[in-house]
């Protein structure tokens, strides 16, 4: 794999930090970044300091990377995440996905908050991504192919890796924290959806519908990494409730899910 330069740099001081090479990444969403705190021996970096990152502005999103042990696997969270509607490119914010590729990452777990579209859902559910649809009328991969990646054409027929969601399934059975299942819509934002907005995004099949991950990824499956997504459900979307909806309910929700989430994600680690 020929590297760019930019890419091999970020490489070096990340892997000059960690010491070991983790396998797992996770992309931690809004709120859920309490998942980092659950690393053992947990090297921290700040991404002000790594070469060629970008850096996160979002309340709630802490900004740095977590590498250590997690139930018994070496991982490298990222606690924060970069959204076009900061102002990233799309570049900038799929970046820390090719990073973890050449670090030698084989899968990844991305979580995000939702808001639900689906009515037989409940806020402070999690939803186990079956698959996207990307309403952004963006796509990272825009450009000249970086073929040390992936192909020109990527295939998508399995953005969501079927052995992992099943993998999930199973462990959320055994441990008794309850998932839904559905198809993640993401738009850009940052204005949060119109109830018109929302009745048709229900239609076209859309279970919740967020701001970030599709970027994520699309190029995550261009290199070759299996993908496992889960979404904290974290409010009912426009029109589906009454309610009007504030970030700060989002985190609230993320925080009275906080323990099934961790419960989730750390029995899912131990198995893959
Ligand atoms: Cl309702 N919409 C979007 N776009 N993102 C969200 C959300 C809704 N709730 C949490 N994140």
């Amino acid at each position: 794999m020929i590297l760019s330069k930019k890419i091999l740099q970020t490489r070096e001081y990340i892997l000059s930090k960690a010491g070991q090479a983790p396998e797992i990444g996770l992309i931690l969403g809004s709120g859920l970044g309490v998942l980092a705190e659950e690393i053992e021996n947990p090297i921290s970096i700040s991404y002000d300091e790594i070469p060629h990152f970008p850096v996160s502005t979002v309340a709630g999103h802490k900004g740095r990377l977590v590498i250590g042990d997690l139930k018994g696997k070496c991982v490298i969270a990222m606690q924060g995440r970069f959204h076009f509607y900061e102002g990233h490119s799309m570049e900038a914010v799929t970046y820390p996905i090719r990073v973890m590729k050449a670090i030698g990452v084989k899968q990844i777990l991305v979580t995000n908050a939702a808001g639900g579209i689906n009515r037989s859902f409940k806020p402070g559910d999690l939803m186990i991504i079956q698959d996207h649809i990307n309403l952004t009328s963006q796509n990272p991969l825009i450009g000249p192919n970086e073929a040390e990646f992936g192909e020109r054409f990527p295939d998508m027929s399995e953005a969501y890796s079927k052995k992992l969601i099943a993998l999930a399934k199973g462990v959320a059975a055994k441990e008794k924290v309850k998932v839904v299942e559905g198809v993640y819509a993401g738009v850009l934002g940052p204005s949060y959806e119109t109830p018109a907005e929302i009745k048709f995004l229900g239609m076209i099949g859309a279970d919740a519908v967020g701001m970030s991950t599709v970027p994520e990824v699309i190029v995550a499956r261009h290199c070759g990494l299996d993908v496992l997504g889960i979404s904290c459900i974290s409010n009912m979307a426009a029109g589906i409730s009454d309610d009007t909806l504030t970030h700060d309910e989002v985190i609230e929700t993320t925080e009275i899910i906080k323990a099934q989430f961790l419960q989730l994600v750390k029995g899912i680690i131990i198995e893959l």
